[in-house]
């Protein structure tokens, strides 16, 4: 199973804020956006930097700078627009793709309905931001889909995951690198991930 598990206490502490049936929409969105920022600083660990020459007040210095990689981050509808916020903070020159998938309560398969991307999405190194990696089924499809559109170099940043979805998303797209803050246990028949922390996009939004 290949995996990161961001594992820093800050993440975890907020995580287990977040799980709690108590919290409500509110401080659910708050935190999320929290986890999210949190998660963008390992997730853009590796970006290449350069060096540019200043002047501080005292004297000229050979300094690092961020190579001008582009970054384009792509929330899946809708629970992903709950992290959207919380990576901009970080980077926010990053352009903002959105793919529309929900998933059919009875096959559970996912059921794309919107797509708007970078028309330069090609030349972008492309994080895919989900709370929920359950049966894989949705990450796995906008993962094609933004494939298909030519992009190459993927990243997956979800909140919680089950190892059901790890193993779909590793076996589909071996290239891309899953991020999460929790491997859980396991899916129940609803495909509900357990314990997880419910349904993600009904619990940003106050819907049921
Ligand atoms: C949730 C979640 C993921 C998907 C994960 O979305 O935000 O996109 O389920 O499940 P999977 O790994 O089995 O595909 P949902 O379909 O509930 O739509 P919503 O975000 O609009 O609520
Ligand atoms: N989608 C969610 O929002 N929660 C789960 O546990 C599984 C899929």
């Amino acid at each position: 199973m290949q995996v990161r598990v961001i594992d820093h206490p800050l993440i975890q502490h907020k995580l287990t804020l977040i799980r709690d049936v108590k919290t409500g929409p509110k401080e659910f969105r708050e935190l999320l956006e929290e986890v999210a920022m949190l998660m963008a600083y390992e997730i853009t660990r590796d970006l290449p930097l350069e060096t540019t020459m200043i002047e501080t007040p005292v004297a000229q210095c050979a300094c690092k700078v961020l190579s001008g990689k582009k970054i384009s981050v792509v929330p899946i509808l809708r629970a992903g627009l709950g992290m959207v916020n919380g990576v901009l903070r970080l980077i926010p020159a990053a352009k903002v793709g959105h793919v529309g998938l929900y998933r059919d309560p009875e096959t559970l398969m996912p059921v794309e309905y919107y797509c708007k991307l970078p028309s330069d999405i090609a030349e972008r190194e492309i994080v895919v931001i989900d709370p929920m990696l359950a049966t894989g089924g949705s990450s796995a499809a906008c993962i094609e889909l933004l494939k298909r559109k030519g992009a190459r170099h993927i990243k997956l940043m979800c909140l919680v995951a089950a190892p059901e979805g790890i193993h779909l998303v590793n076996n589909q797209h071996p290239d891309v690198e899953i991020y999460t803050a929790a491997v859980d246990e396991k899916l129940n028949d609803h495909g509900y991930i357990v314990p997880g922390l419910g349904d993600a996009g009904d619990r940003i939004f106050g819907t049921k």
